[in-house]
């Protein structure tokens, strides 16, 4: 499957390989374990996901949301970053991220758009209730004082027996998510139950019941090397999924229409409106 993470151009994705973004396939068999595993459950709850960029795991997640039940994704999009840190981050990572475009794409496998909020992921406490989410993706900004405010407000969103799944929990260039991630495990009692080479997925709830059906499911899996390392007290299962047979993607309604083509090099794609904030970068005081 071809992933990059270049600017998009503006046709209909025809496949969700033509989405942008950074969900693997061992990423997906996970969040299809484990979201299949709570359809199996009947554990009814609803979806969070903060940073969903152009809309590859949300497009995936989506998918997964039953009658009754609300998904909501957290984004900044087009809009300042709260910090300069965060914005520098914004411009060095994704200059091209427009809600159009991740409207467009989401569109294109699903018949109605998630609730989406459009700021800083510091809001999403005052626009989910506590204790509702069954499954929550942490996948916003990867600065540590973020993280570490996102992985408070999973924990307070987060339902009984609810996943949470952290992007990039341990990639060089983000230290603060895994020191972030880890501190929660030290402290706030997250409970590990498996990770991968990009993702942490963890619960506040007991996690053995997951732990050994997850073991159970490895087995039948030869595309994906597992095993289980002791961490902090408990046994955590690592996955190595380079070899990962992806699941069914979900479908888009473009199917069969021809393939976004690579921007010409002539027409490069503008960036977002990274201008503004280098200006007022340049020009207001610093805090
Ligand atoms: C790594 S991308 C998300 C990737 C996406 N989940 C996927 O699988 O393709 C991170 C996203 O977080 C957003 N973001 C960064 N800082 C944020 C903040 N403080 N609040 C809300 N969203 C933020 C960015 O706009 C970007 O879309």
């Amino acid at each position: 499957m071809s992933q990059t993470t270049g600017a998009q151009s503006a046709a209909a994705p025809a496949r969700f390989s033509d989405v942008k973004g950074w969900f693997w396939p061992a990423d997906q068999l996970l969040f299809d374990w484990f979201l299949a595993r709570q359809e199996r459950q009947e554990l009814r709850g609803d979806l969070l996901e903060l940073g969903a960029y152009l809309g590859k795991s949300a497009i995936f997640l989506g998918s997964y949301l039953r009658e009754g039940e609300t998904f909501t994704v957290c984004d900044l999009f087009d809009s300042p970053a709260p910090d300069d840190p965060n914005s520098e981050e914004m411009d060095r990572s994704y200059a091209t991220l427009t809600r159009r475009a991740f409207e467009a794409n989401y569109l294109s496998f699903h018949d109605s758009l998630p609730v989406v909020v459009q700021a800083p992921t510091s809001v999403i406490t005052s626009r989910v209730s506590a204790a509702s989410c069954r499954f929550v993706h942490v996948d916003a900004s990867h600065l540590y004082e973020h993280v570490y405010g996102d992985i408070a407000a999973a924990r307070a969103l987060v339902a009984p027996d609810g996943i949470v799944a952290f992007d990039d929990f341990r990639a060089e260039h983000c230290p603060g998510v895994a020191a972030a991630v880890w501190g929660a495990v030290a402290t706030t009692g997250l409970r590990p139950i498996c990770i991968t080479g990009t993702k942490f997925y963890g619960t506040w709830s007991d996690p053995e019941p997951a732990r050994s059906e997850l073991l159970s499911w490895l087995s039948t899996r030869p595309d994906m090397w597992h095993g289980v390392e002791e961490v902090a007290g408990a046994p955590l299962i690592r996955i190595a999924g380079k070899k990962a047979v992806a699941p069914t993607p979900p479908r888009s309604r473009h199917e069969g229409e021809p393939t976004p083509s690579t921007p010409s090099p002539a027409t490069p794609p503008k960036p977002r409106a990274p201008l503004t904030r280098r200006l007022a970068r340049t020009l207001l005081p610093r805090r």
